[in-house]
């Protein structure tokens, strides 16, 4: 354990009181700090901002049901050129945990201070991760259906208006939770184990996409009048500019996630030009109950996808993942499926495996838990709107120091989530994962009928959520994830309270 973290806790901070009931199994470091980068051999070496000085950050592999404390230490400059803010609030994307562990958008720090709404000695932050909801009873066989976010999460920066240039400078990275049943072990010996592609980097790989724009010296840019949202016209996936990537003839896990700031993506699968299938097994956090066969997919700012690609069938050959989704502003996409599309990302098979692929696509994955809807004691509607020269929810700007709703733990209730105009909001809710009951009044389709935290309306668009506030009570945040309605106010804080 680090060395001033509290024990027993009887302090009463709410914090020191987890860390005793879960006590951490590991510790990390992070540092914050600005770092030389290279996003294509074609332009100039470059300061980005990253954890650890990388861009996306360290990848980390938790279990559920031991708990990590990641201490992130701020090292970024007092002064520094151009946009960002060298204040930051690391937010784990859809871990449940602690308030004050959660990144919350007022809880930012710099190298020598903390902010306005916490106290002690600055310069970092130390974050539970419990990983699990806090009745997780590791005995218990029926436990597995209050488990959550087990899969593909990622972690970034949530500094209040400030985030979409602090993401885009490079604070962002994945988490990847694994349990008994997806174990990250293709040759299990359990018979429960799912036996998904494997080895994290190696068979099992996290990929991130983030749009740029680069001035006519090759650095990076960023528009901070734009305000309807940021587009690039080069695409990076894990920090390069349309890479290629070798891989086996075998089976792979990818896992996609639209790492913004504003651009949406139908993803598509091409070799020799043709479209090609594959097999879509987790939205967001978790796995669907069965997989999924599929020819594209479309995923908004801050959704995941984990797609398994069987390359055992294009041996010596090479395959593109293509975005056909026209999008010409910050309004959200057009609708429009254009073809060719952009290759972003060229994988190059080799002739031969170098080892035996052991990896299954099991017929089920994970079941998903009821949904009780006389649980529900509340219903409530939220629209998402462009008013009061701003974003705004409810017609509101985002108060950082109120809650707009204070759900009472224990209970569940419906919100109802609604976009007023032509403008897409990609709709990201804190702490508990939600079931959509309704998209426009009618069942949605089966990829996004798994446990959520992402919820992308179009133009117009309404969709009834199902949610429960099981255990802790705090401060959250409900908020649009094109990081620039973000930081123009189209968030609430919403406290959960007994
Ligand atoms: Cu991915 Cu409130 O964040
Ligand atoms: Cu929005």
């Amino acid at each position: 354990a680090p060395a001033n973290t509290p024990g027993a806790g009887e302090c009463g901070r709410p914090d020191h009181q987890r860390w005793a009931n879960f006590a951490p199994a590991k510790f990390y470091e992070l540092r914050v700090k600005p770092a030389r980068h290279s996003f294509h051999p074609e332009l100039p070496e470059q300061d980005v901002w990253g954890y650890d000085g990388m861009m996306p950050g360290p990848t980390f592999v938790a279990r559920y049901g031991e708990p990590v404390l990641v201490r992130i230490h701020n090292e970024l400059p007092a002064n520094h050129v151009g946009y960002g803010s060298p204040e930051i609030s690391t937010h784990l994307h859809n871990l449940h945990c602690g308030s004050e562990s959660d990144g919350f958008t007022g809880d930012y720090y710099s190298a020598t201070k903390y902010g306005p709404t916490m106290t002690g000695p600055g310069a970092y932050k130390d974050h539970l991760y419990s990983n699990c909801y806090a009745g997780y009873d590791s005995s218990s066989s029926t436990d597995g259906d209050s488990r959550e976010a087990l899969g593909t999460l990622w972690y970034h920066d949530h500094r209040l208006d400030y985030t979409a240039q602090n993401v885009y400078r490079g604070l962002s990275g994945f988490y990847l939770l694994f349990d008994e049943l997806d174990s990250g072990d293709e040759n299990d010996p359990n018979p429960a184990a799912l036996r998904l592609p494997s080895g994290v980097g190696k068979y099992d790989i996290p990929l991130v996409f983030q749009d740029k724009q680069f001035d006519s010296g090759g650095y990076l840019a960023f528009d901070q009048f734009e305000t309807d949202g940021i587009l690039g016209d080069k695409f990076c996936v894990n920090g390069k500019i349309q890479p290629y990537f070798k891989v086996e003839p075998r089976k792979y896990r990818f896992r996609l996630l639209d790492g913004g700031p504003s651009r949406f993506y139908e993803f598509y699968l091409t070799f020799r030009g043709a479209d090609q299938m594959f097999t879509y097994i987790a939205n967001d956090g978790n796995l669907l109950p069965k997989p999924l066969m599929m020819s594209k997919i479309r995923l908004g700012v801050a959704e995941r996808a984990d797609i398994i690609i069987d390359f055992s069938k294009y041996a010596g050959g090479t395959l593109y993942l293509e975005n056909r989704l026209e999008q010409v502003n910050g309004r959200g996409p057009t609708g429009n499926i254009l073809k060719p599309g952009t290759q972003l990302l060229r994988f190059d098979v080799a002739t031969t495996r170098t080892g035996p692929d052991n990896s299954r696509i099991p017929s089920k994955l994970r079941e998903l838990p009821p949904v009780d809807l006389s649980e529900v004691v509340a219903t409530r509607t939220f629209i998402f709107d462009r008013s009061n020269g701003g974003w705004t929810v409810n017609g509101k700007l985002f108060d950082v120091s109120k809650a707009t709703v204070k759900p009472k733990r224990g209970t569940a209730e419906i919100w109802i989530l609604k976009v007023n105009g032509d403008w897409s909001h990609p709709v990201h809710i804190h702490f508990e994962e939600g079931r959509i009951l309704k998209r426009n009044g009618v069942a949605p389709p089966p990829h996004e009928q798994g446990r959520k935290d992402v919820y992308v309306l179009g133009n117009n668009e309404e969709l009834r959520v199902f949610l429960r506030f099981r255990d802790y009570v705090g401060k959250y945040m409900m908020h649009c994830h094109n990081l620039i309605h973000e930081d123009h106010a189209m968030m609430i804080r919403f406290d959960i309270e007994d």
